[in-house]
């Protein structure tokens, strides 16, 4: 394991961490001795992923809010910065994934799917970031996905949010980075999570298919998604600024003969 002595006691805010690729950049930073603030839609599924931080020995705290409200957000942060100090890292992570042809899309969907994701990180940057322009300091990672570039079956209002979340962090890495604030994407391939695994196994040979389409020839975990993010806060990446690194396997590297 790589080592990053400069994560020691730093403070790092990750939404959406009760599972899934949240709960693998939970605990990969716990393994440098971070200290985690968990947040999670349910008090119930972010005390879970505390639990295994903290039986790593690690310092962990569940923050529970939903990013798609600002209030919640704002009350978050401010009970989190008076118990921690300072927030050192945001990980914009929080994410739905509904599946719905563009015609029958109701305004549920297409309104929640807009606000976990790109308002998410609107609110969570502007409760967090001013701070850490104030400082000088800290590091932003907003998970992406490759729907930001290419739309799939299905993902019309996912991908649009993508997109969109994708200039809000390009816009964010613009603007602060004169600060010292770094923002970076990271955009996860094929990871095998509850967001995906109805879908991945809704047709027989459906996850085969995906799997031939990714050159490394095996989706991903949310431990190779983690490796990078905590990269990405490291002083290794001090001039990785406005970056989208694709975790994915190779995915959007190239196309099957059709
Ligand atoms: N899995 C993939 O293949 C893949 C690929 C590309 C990008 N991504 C992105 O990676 C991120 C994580 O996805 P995942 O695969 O780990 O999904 P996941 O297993 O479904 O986890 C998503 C987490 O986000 C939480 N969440 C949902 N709405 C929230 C809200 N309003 N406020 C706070 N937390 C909320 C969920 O909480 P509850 O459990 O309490 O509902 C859950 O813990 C998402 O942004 C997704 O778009 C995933």
């Amino acid at each position: 394991m790589a080592s990053y002595p400069e994560l020691e006691d730093r403070v790092v805010l990750v939404t959406g961490a009760g599972r899934g690729i949240g709960r693998g950049i939970a605990l990969a930073f716990a393994e440098h001795g971070a200290r985690v603030l968990v947040n999670d839609l349910t008090d119930e599924h972010a005390r879970e992923t505390v639990e295994a931080v903290r039986a790593t020995g690690a310092v962990a705290d569940a923050v529970p809010a939903d990013v798609a409200d600002r209030a919640a957000v704002r009350a978050m942060v401010s009970a989190a910065v008076e118990r921690h100090g300072e927030i050192d890292a945001l990980v914009n992570n929080a994410g739905i994934n509904v599946v719905s042809p563009f015609l029958e899309l109701s305004d549920d969907v297409w309104e929640r799917t807009q606000r976990i994701h790109h308002w998410g990180l609107f609110y969570c940057a502007q409760e967090v970031a001013p701070r850490m322009v104030a400082r000088g300091d800290g590091s932003i990672v907003v998970i992406s996905s490759p729907a930001a570039v290419e739309t799939y079956e299905g993902q019309t209002h996912y991908a649009s949010a993508k997109a969109g979340l994708q200039m809000l962090a390009f816009g964010l890495a613009w603007e602060l980075g004169g600060s010292g604030v770094r923002t970076n994407l990271v955009s996860p391939g094929w990871i095998e999570t509850e967001l995906n695994r109805e879908y991945l196994w809704s047709e027989p040979d459906l996850r085969e298919r995906v799997v031939r389409q990714i050159p490394l020839g095996r989706t991903g975990s949310p431990e190779d998604v983690a490796r990078a993010v905590v990269w990405l806060c490291t002083n290794e990446a001090a001039y990785v600024n406005g970056a989208v690194l694709r975790v994915d396997g190779g995915l959007l590297a190239g196309r099957l003969k059709a």
